[in-house]
């Protein structure tokens, strides 16, 4: 699965945007990711409820909003009522982890829970099991266009590895400095679901490069 970023896109053109990856077959991504920062829990401040509304209005490809804030116990709900198909929280900013999955799912969305690159995975396991999507983040949180960080990666072939031999039941997704030279590694890794802001806003042609991210995923996870 690929799920383009709009934090890279061109915020006055946002529909457009979206809909340059919402055509037909290679070029459609799997999901559009929405970056929520709310200038707290990471530096920097982008949109948040009444953009992801108007979105669900205006395309019918699934939004995956990541909400990079403070205090989500009190805010995500609203992301799933307003329609969101997935909503991920950071387990170092969840008061009660366990309790916003189950709030998230019974407003009618997926609950995704994020690690930051530092935060270790067998720490939070049991949180796990109430949720439907892990984010690895493979950058820190909070801009995009950073290098990857491979580091991160072992955490991605652990979570695999639990998935597979029915341990967890999770999308395993990563978010940070995908583009065409490392998704492969990620791939490989196991990862389901693909973040990519400027890998795909950073083109002339977004939905190509859509297309092309998710080739190359493809082609390395059946090496
Ligand atoms: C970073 C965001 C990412 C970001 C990815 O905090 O969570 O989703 O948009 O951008 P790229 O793909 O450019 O690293
Ligand atoms: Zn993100």
């Amino acid at each position: 699965m690929i799920a383009p970023s709009i934090l890279s896109a061109d915020f006055a053109r946002l529909g457009a945007e979206v809909d340059a990856v919402a055509g037909s077959g290679e070029n459609r991504a799997d999901w559009i990711h929405v970056d929520v920062m709310d200038a707290h829990f990471v530096p920097n401040l982008t949109i948040g409820l009444p953009v992801v509304e108007s979105l669900r209005k205006s395309t019918d490809v699934p939004l995956d909003c990541h909400l990079m804030i403070d205090d989500p116990d009190r805010w995500a709900p609203g992301y799933a009522e307003a329609g969101a198909h997935n909503v991920t929280v950071h387990v170092e900013a969840a008061h009660d982890p366990v309790m916003v999955a189950k709030d998230l799912r019974a407003a009618g969305a997926r609950a995704g829970l994020s690690l930051k690159p530092g935060t270790p995975l067998d720490d939070h396991l049991d949180t796990l099991r109430h949720y439907d999507t892990l984010l690895i983040m493979s950058v820190e949180p909070g801009f995009g266009g950073q290098s990857f960080i491979p580091d991160v990666l072992s955490k991605v072939r652990t979570a695999r590895r639990l998935v597979d031999t029915g341990h967890l039941r999770v999308l395993v997704e990563i978010d940070g400095g995908i583009n065409a030279d490392t998704i492969e590694q990620a791939a490989e890794a196991g990862v389901d679901c693909f973040v990519a802001g400027s890998a795909v806003y950073g083109t002339d042609d977004p939905g190509r490069a859509v297309a092309r991210l998710r080739e190359r995923a493809r082609a390395a996870r059946q090496r």
